[in-house]
Formats: structure tokens, sequence, C-alpha cells
């Protein structure tokens, strides 16, 4: 197994297109690190970048210790899974789980230890004789994988590979996927949209946006201690609250609505950020707020509130007041998070 070290990366594509910019990132040994980000933030091309099949514009990539920048994907020991994980239609899953170690002239017997190692760690030993169209989605999905650890990768790369499956099954295989890199230990590089799928399975997660490394953490910092308004706003579900407004004088007012908080050491327009489990009922509160909808999802229930023109969603776990109610409510000081309007940053 072996870390991957990437320097000032930058993959530039034709007509200016930027795929990538200065993109600085180490993933130890054995890690499991997610890549997260809206589509064409540049996820696939690092991970492209990472195996070769595309040419970095600036930059240096290392595997190991061994600086790769020269070495063809082929030899680079790097196995990926991508979203339509084709497999060979005419091949049985024991042909396509073989091909990469058969066109490597492994020995026969070498190549069956491996497959059926495979299998059963993935527990499709009953599916060999197969073809791909007699298996479920999830079962392809299992073969795809089971093709890539084959190869005992220094590094596995992974790209949405659980986007064509239906929800229910992604859930199951994201456990899978982590429960097998528990089991093997490589070093891996998982490549998601779907922030709750990065949050739940990623180590150290990285967010981009713009084909820039935004914030790298844990699910927790990321949540807790967002480093700018992009981040805030991506992390979370519901997503954190946004009012736009400006402090004066050690208070900010509400741009949309009648909200008015003490903040110290801060001047000028700002966004403040908060929670949706960070607003409180507090009959002392002086934000006053409507209740428009209430969603009752069982353990808690997600209150649609508006203030003047400014919607907040607020988290409850006790029993929640109807719609069409007007409660008082308040919000939790020290978790509230304030964003420059201008630059995004936080303050
Ligand atoms: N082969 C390519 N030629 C030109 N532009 C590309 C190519 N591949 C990706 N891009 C562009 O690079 C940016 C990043 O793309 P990509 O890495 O595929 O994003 P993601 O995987 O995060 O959705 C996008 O603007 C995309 O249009
Ligand atoms: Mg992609």
């Amino acid at each position: 197994m072996a870390k991957v070290k990437l320097v000032s990366l930058k993959k530039i594509y034709e007509k200016n297109v930027v795929g990538v910019e200065d993109i600085n990132l180490e993933i130890k040994d054995k890690e499991f690190c997610v890549f997260v980000g809206p589509s064409g933030c540049g996820k696939s091309t690092t991970l492209r970048l990472i195996a070769g099949l595309e040419t970095p514009t600036e930059g240096e990539i290392y595997i190991g210790d061994r600086k790769v920048n020269h070495i063809p994907p082929k030899d680079r020991n790097i196995a990926m899974v991508f979203q339509d994980y084709a497999l060979y239609p005419h091949m049985t899953v024991y042909e396509n789980m073989a091909f990469a170690l058969k066109l490597r002239k492994y020995p026969r017997e070498e190549i069956k230890k491996r497959v059926l190692g495979a299998t059963k760690i993935l527990e499709i030993e009953e599916l060999l004789s197969r073809r791909p169209r007699a298996l479920s989605g999830g079962q392809r999905q299992r073969v795809a994988v089971g093709r890539a650890i084959v190869r005992n990768p220094l590094v596995s790369l992974f790209d949405e590979p659980l986007s064509n499956l239906d929800a229910k099954l992604r859930v199951e295989m994201r456990t899978e996927l982590k429960k097998l890199h528990k089991r093997l230990s490589a070093t891996t590089i998982y490549v998601t949209h779907d922030q709750i799928e990065a949050m739940t399975m990623g180590d150290k997660i990285v967010i981009l946006n713009k084909g820039r490394i935004q914030q790298i953490g844990d699910a927790e910092t990321l949540y807790d201690h967002p480093v700018n308004y992009f981040v805030a706003g991506f992390i979370g579900s519901p997503p954190m609250n946004f009012i736009e407004g400006a402090v004066e004088n050690g208070v900010f007012r509400a741009k949309d609505g009648d909200i008015k908080i003490p903040i110290e050491n801060v001047k000028g327009k700002v966004i403040v950020g908060v929670r949706s489990e960070d607003i409180v009922v507090d009959s002392k509160g002086n934000i006053k707020a409507g209740v428009e909808l209430v969603e009752a999802l069982g353990n808690e229930a997600l209150l649609h509130l508006s203030v003047g023109d400014i919607s907040l969603i607020m988290r409850m776990y006790e029993s929640p007041p109807h719609s069409g109610n007007v409660i008082n409510i308040n919000f939790k000081r020290e978790k509230l998070h304030i964003f420059n309007t201008e630059t995004g940053e936080r303050l």
C-alpha cells in the first residue's frame, strides 16, 4: 500500500477550461479519502490525473515515494472503479474478474486464488459462472469492485461507483465498501457528489469547488468549523440557514426581517449562518417567527419558519407547534457562523 501526494497540481483543458488548480494534498497510507463537491468541480479530473489517464498541466503526483508523472497508467499499480463500471457482457463473473490478471500474464493458479479470494470477501461466490445480464445492480457493482481488488493495487480509486444504484442499495453498498476497506486497508480515494455519502464514509474529506480545494477535514470539523460560505452551505442536511445583513456598533441587523443579534469585533456586511439544531424556542427570545410548515419525521421535526422575508429551518426533538402559530425563537450564540459577504470567508 502507499500514500499519495499531490503538489501544486493543475489541469487546464483545451480552450482554457479549468479542470483543477493548485491541488495540494497528502493522503496517508491506508487512508479512506473522499473527494466531494458539485458536478464539474474537478473530482474526476483529479482521479484521472492520479491514475495517469490525464496529463497534468503543472504539478507533481507521487504514489508512495515515487513521482509518477511520467509513468504510464498500467505501471502505476492503481485500480479504478467507475460509475458506469461496464462489465464485459460476454464474459462470466469469473472471467470478468480474471481478465486484468490474464492480460498481465499471471499464472493460472494465482489468478484462480485471487479471484476466489475476492469473491469470498464480496460474498458473490455463487455468481461466478453467471454473465452480467443475469445479475442485479448491486451484484454487478460488487463484481466491478472485485475486478479492482484482485489486482492488490497500491491505491484504489472509486469515481461515483454507487450513483447508478437505488437509494437503499446505495446505503448498503456504502457500508460494505467501508467494511471492505477495513479488511483490506488499501489506500482509497472515493469520489462522490453526495455530501452524506462523503460524511459517512470518509476518514479524510476533501471539499472541492470550481477546481480548487475548499477545505480538508473529518466530518465533524467540516460540520462545526466550515472555513467558508461554500463549505457551510454544502455540508449538512437540512442546509445551514443563512441570514444576510450588516453589523454596526456591535449589532447585526438582518436585511430582510426583524432579526437583531449582538456580534462583537465585526463590522460591515456579513452573512450569519445558523444550523437548524442551533435555533431554539425561547419565550424571552426577541425573534418572532411564523410556523409555515411542520415536517414531522418521528424522532424529530423540521419547522419551516418565516421572519419577515427570511426563511429558516429549525430542528426540534420535542413535540412541535402547529403550523400557523407564531413562536419566539433564539439562536445559540456560540454556534453562530459569520461570513464575509464579499469573499465568503469565515470571520
Ligand atoms: N476531457 C475534457 N475536456 C475538456 N474539459 C473537460 C474534460 N473533462 C472535464 N472537463 C471540464 O473540467 C471541469 C471539471 O470536470 P470533472 O473533473 O469531470 O468534474 P467532476 O468529476 O467533479 O464532475 C468541468 O468544467 C468539465 O467540463
Ligand atoms: Mg465526475
